[in-house]
C-alpha cells in the first residue's frame, strides 16, 4: 500500500498508508485529519482540500482541471504548489507523495 506524508497546519508530520482507488483528499480525511474540511466531498466546488503538494512529485500528478484553477484562485494561501486533493486520485506511483495542508481561508 502506497504511503502518504501528511503535513498539518502545525507542522506535524505524519505518514499514513493509502488505498489506490481513493482520492489524496479521502486518504487525508479517512486517517483523522480533521483540519481538511472537504466540505463539497470532492466534487471540486469548495477549495477547503486545498494542500500544498512536494515539488518533486509535481510531475506524477494529472494536470490541473479550469475549474480546480479558478477555486484555487480564490485560495488566499495559494502558491506553485497548489492543488485540491479531491482532485489527485492516489496511486502506487505516488508513494511516498508529501503534502502540507493549506492555511485556512
Ligand atoms: S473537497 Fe471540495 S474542492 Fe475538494
Amino acid at each position: 500500500m502506497p504511503k502518504l506524508i501528511v503535513v498539518t497546519r502545525e507542522g506535524e508530520e505524519r505518514t499514513v498508508d493509502g488505498d489506490t482507488g481513493l482520492s489524496v483528499m479521502e486518504v487525508i480525511r479517512d486517517n483523522g485529519f480533521d483540519e481538511l474540511l472537504a466540505l463539497c466531498g470532492g466534487c471540486c466546488s469548495c477549495a477547503t482540500c486545498h494542500v500544498h503538494v512536494d515539488p518533486e512529485f509535481a510531475a506524477k500528478l494529472p494536470p490541473m482541471s479550469e475549474d480546480e484553477n479558478d477555486l484555487l484562485d480564490s485560495a488566499s494561501d495559494r502558491n506553485d504548489q497548489s492543488r485540491l486533493s479531491c482532485q489527485i486520485p492516489f496511486t502506487d506511483a505516488l508513494d511516498g507523495l508529501k503534502v502540507t495542508i493549506a492555511a485556512e481561508d
